[in-house]
């Protein structure tokens, strides 16, 4: 039977790219975002194994009712990309607004940490997988950055939640990227990584043999 992932913002960027490369791999794939209309159409595109959920991450009751359903549909949960992040448009912290600061810790930790407490029971029975995107900003000091301090805590956190995992052998792996070319950013970016490059280094992890876990895949545009 074939395995399911769930990813979070899987609307545009390295979450839909990654829905792409999983279920190329053979993956079941429910994709969150709130975004319906974009995930409807992503869904149709890859068929059966896709599963659209309009689901607000930061919302604690939508993405316990996303894993249910997901659960539901495809019998069970092997795999989560937790992906679903965003920057502020104040950069700096003397120059920064707190009201975006809020918004983006909710989203960039406090939703991450909802998505793998609403997760883990089902991944704990499958001996599972959790995948969060950090990024070279959660490795290095941005001047200012509140951004890149929330990503140094998913880069701790993924840490963390690997020890923890390993106790049923279940994996935690982090996938730090430097500039990919996406919607995050108003402009294209070219020659900057692509959505797919990320998407690829995901199921690489993902597919590894049982007995070793990735736990940081680490990478940069080649330009
Ligand atoms: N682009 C880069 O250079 C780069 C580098 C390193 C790390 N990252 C990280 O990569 C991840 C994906 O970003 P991306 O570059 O692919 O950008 P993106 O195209 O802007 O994707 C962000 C995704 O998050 C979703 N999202 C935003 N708020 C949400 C919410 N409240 N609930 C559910 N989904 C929500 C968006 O969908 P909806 O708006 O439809 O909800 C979208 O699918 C983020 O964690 C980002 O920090 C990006």
């Amino acid at each position: 039977m074939a395995q399911t992932l769930l990813i979070t913002g899987a609307s545009t960027g390295i979450g839909e790219a990654t829905a792409r490369a999983a279920a190329k791999a053979g993956w079941n794939v429910a994709l969150l975002a709130r975004s319906k209309d974009k995930l409807d159409k992503l869904a149709d595109e890859i068929g059966d194994g896709a599963l659209a959920i309009e689901c607000d991450v930061t919302d604690r009751e939508q993405v316990a009712s996303a894993v249910s359903q997901t659960v539901e549909k495809f019998g069970g949960l092997d795999g989560v990309f937790a992906n679903a992040g965003k920057g502020v448009s104040n950069p700096g912290v003397e120059d920064g607004d707190p009201d975006e600061w809020h918004d983006m810790i909710h989203l960039n930790i406090l939703a991450v940490l909802y998505t793998a407490h609403a997760t883990l029971p089902e991944l704990k029975k499958t001996k599972g997988h959790f995948i969060v995107t950090g990024s070279k900003a959660g490795r290095e000091h941005f001047k200012g950055s509140i951004y890149s301090a929330t990503k140094w805590f998913v880069h701790g956190f993924a840490g963390n939640l690997a020890e923890e995992m390993r106790e049923w052998q279940g994996r935690c792996t982090v996938i730090s990227p430097g500039m990919v070319d996406t919607p995050f950013f108003d402009e294209a970016k070219p020659t900057k990584l692509q959505p797919q490059d990320v998407a690829d280094a995901v199921v690489f992890a993902l597919e590894q043999r049982d007995t070793s876990c990735i736990r940081e895949i680490h990478l940069m545009p080649n330009d």
